[in-house]
């Protein structure tokens, strides 16, 4: 049994609302309830508008929920400031997206150092760390480069390195092949499961595909905004 203090997410009964067009709401999210645990690496797997994305904004404190509970590391960030979410967010939480989010004009150098604007650290310091996280991704001659001269899984590792900069103990990914070739994509997703098995980074990742979500030790499926499934990866994806 994980103890207590182990437990990095914990939703609790969570609904998420959108108000609509021409008047009232499109509830999205549906008493959504999950706990994921230190060194876990998870898998959130579910069709194309089921809910996976409005589920990741409200885990990553970028959205809040319309009703439930939300804790973080034990803590109930459910009601927080705009502010206090973007400094819960710098200080746990490494984002990966599909499009990479890279800022073209900027050298891969700069990306990654940028997230470290917030920590309080000299220019040179986080040279350092930037320049460390791009060794671990393989990408040390490519610091001068621009983002646009890098193939698809590079600026993935790029992205990666980015979200590795601030030391988070969580890694969160937004389907972060749905732009990569597979052989490109299997290359981030074993970069993922290495990132998880030897140092320990808990990691919550977003697929529509069964093949890419078997990569994560646990699979929680929604259909139109529930839990339909939470457990063990299935064999196979027939009965989800
Ligand atoms: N900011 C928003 N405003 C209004 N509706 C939204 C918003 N974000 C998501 N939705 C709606 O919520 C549903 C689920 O979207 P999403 O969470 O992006 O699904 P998925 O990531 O599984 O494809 C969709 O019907 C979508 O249109
Ligand atoms: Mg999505």
């Amino acid at each position: 049994m994980k103890k207590k203090a182990d437990k990095i997410v914990s939703l609790k009964n969570i609904n998420k609302s959108f108000p609509v067009e021409l008047g009232g709401e499109q509830q999205v999210l549906f008493n959504i309830n999950f706990d994921v645990y230190t060194g876990e690496f998870v898998a959130i797997m579910g069709p194309s508008g089921s809910g996976k994305s409005t589920c990741m904004n409200i885990i990553g404190a970028l959205d809040t929920p319309t009703s439930g509970t939300y804790e973080l590391y034990g803590r109930d960030v459910t009601n927080l400031t705009a502010d206090e979410l973007a400094t819960v967010r710098n200080e746990h939480i490494g984002f990966v997206f599909q499009q990479f989010n890279l800022l073209a004009k900027r050298s891969v150098l700069d990306n990654v150092m940028l997230p470290l604007m917030y920590q309080g650290l000299s220019i040179s310091e986080r040279e350092a760390r930037a320049r460390e996280m791009l060794k671990r991704v393989g990408l040390e001659n490519f610091e001068s480069y621009l983002p646009t001269q890098l193939s698809g899984g590079m600026k993935q590792r790029v992205a990666i390195a980015r979200a590795l900069a601030g030391n988070p103990k969580l890694i969160l990914a937004d389907e972060p092949t749905g732009a990569l070739d597979s052989k490109m994509g299997n290359e981030i997703l074993k970069f993922f499961k290495q990132l998880n098995k030897e140092m320990g980074i808990t990691i919550i990742m977003i697929t529509h595909e069964f093949d890419i979500a078997k990569y994560a030790d646990r699979l929680i499926h929604i259909r139109d905004g529930k839990i339909n499934y939470n457990g063990a990866i299935p064999r196979n994806d027939r009965n989800l």
